[in-house]
C-alpha cells in the first residue's frame, strides 16, 4: 500500500469505525443522502470529466456520478468501507477505487478534472498539504467541490446525553475542522486553491426508522462506542435512555430525521 500519514485515522476507519460504516452503509447513506444533489449540481459535472472522489468510503457518491462522467476513481484509508464499494460498483466500467491517503497518495499529476468530497475531508493532520496534494492531481482550471460539516446541527441535542459531545468539537481537528469559512480559504488558498466559495447549507437527515432503531444505530456509531467504552452496562442503558428521549421529538411518519449543517464548499486549482 503507498504511503499512510494519518495512521490514526487509518487505524479507526479500517478497524471498528469502518467496519461499522461498511456493514451499515445504506443507513449511513440515509444521514447524508440529503446532501448529495446539492454536492453534485456544485460539482457540476461534464460527460468528459475524469474525477477524484476524495475520502470515498462506501462509494456512494462515486457510483451516482459514474454514468454522467468519463471515470471516477475513488481513494479511501478504509479497506472494510473499499470493499463495500467495490462491490456495490461491480460491472460499472468507468469507477475504480484505491486505498490510500489522499494527503500523500502519488496521484499522476493533472489526472482530474474534478475532485469531489462528501464529508471525506476534515481529517487531514496536515489539510494545506493534503489539499496541495489534491490540487496537484488536478489539471490547472480544474474543479473542487466538497462538504465539510458545519456543527453538530440537531445532534447537539442528543449528545447532550453524554453530558459532552462523543464527537470532536475542536476547530483544529476532526470533523468540525473545516467548518469556518475563514479557515476553509486559508487551508484552500494555502495549498494553491483560488475562487473559494464556502456556503451554509443543511439537510434532513434519516437516522432510522423509528426512534428504537435510531437509538440503536447512534449507540453503535463508532465515537458513540469509545466515548462509552469504560462505561458500566448502568451507565450505557442510562444514556440509551436519554438519546431516546432526544430522538423522540424527531420521530414523525416512517422515519427519525434530525436536521444537519454542512459547508459546501467550491474552489478552482
Ligand atoms: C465521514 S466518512 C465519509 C465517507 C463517504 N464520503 C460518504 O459520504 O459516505 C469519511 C471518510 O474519509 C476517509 N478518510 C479520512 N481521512 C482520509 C485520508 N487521509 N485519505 C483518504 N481517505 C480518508 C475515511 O476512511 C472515511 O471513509
Amino acid at each position: 500500500m503507498p504511503k499512510i500519514v494519518n495512521t490514526h485515522q487509518a487505524e479507526a476507519w479500517n478497524g471498528y469505525e469502518g467496519e461499522h460504516w461498511a456493514e451499515n452503509h445504506d443507513r449511513y447513506d440515509a444521514v447524508n443522502a440529503g446532501f448529495n444533489d446539492m454536492l453534485l449540481a456544485a460539482a457540476d459535472l461534464s460527460p468528459d470529466d475524469r474525477v477524484l472522489d476524495v475520502g470515498c468510503g462506501n462509494g456512494r457518491i462515486s457510483w451516482l456520478m459514474a454514468p454522467h462522467v468519463a471515470h471516477v476513481t475513488g481513494i479511501d484509508l478504509s479497506g472494510p468501507m473499499l470493499a463495500r464499494a467495490r462491490t456495490t460498483a461491480m460491472g460499472v466500467p468507468n469507477l475504480t477505487f484505491e486505498q490510500g491517503d489522499a494527503q500523500v497518495f502519488p496521484f499522476p499529476p493533472h489526472a482530474f478534472d474534478v475532485a469531489v468530497s462528501r464529508f471525506g475531508v476534515m481529517f487531514f493532520a496536515d489539510p494545506v498539504a493534503a489539499f496541495a496534494n489534491i490540487r496537484g492531481a488536478l489539471r490547472p482550471g480544474g474543479r473542487l467541490a466538497f462538504l465539510s460539516m458545519r456543527d453538530l446541527g440537531d445532534l447537539a441535542e442528543v449528545f447532550a446525553a453524554f453530558g459532552g459531545s462523543p464527537v470532536s468539537t475542536s476547530a483544529e481537528t476532526g470533523p468540525l475542522s473545516l467548518s469556518d469559512p475563514a479557515v476553509i480559504d486559508r487551508v484552500l488558498t494555502g495549498a494553491g486553491f483560488t475562487d473559494v466559495t464556502a456556503e451554509a447549507v443543511e439537510a434532513d437527515q434519516v437516522w432510522g426508522r423509528d426512534v428504537a432503531d435510531a437509538t440503536e444505530f447512534l449507540m453503535g456509531w463508532g465515537p458513540v462506542r469509545f466515548a462509552l467504552r469504560d462505561a458500566s452496562p448502568s451507565t450505557v442503558d442510562g444514556v440509551r435512555d436519554a438519546v431516546a428521549a432526544a430522538l423522540a421529538p424527531h420521530a414523525g411518519g416512517d422515519a427519525v430525521r434530525l436536521r444537519g449543517t454542512a459547508r459546501l464548499v467550491t474552489a478552482r486549482a
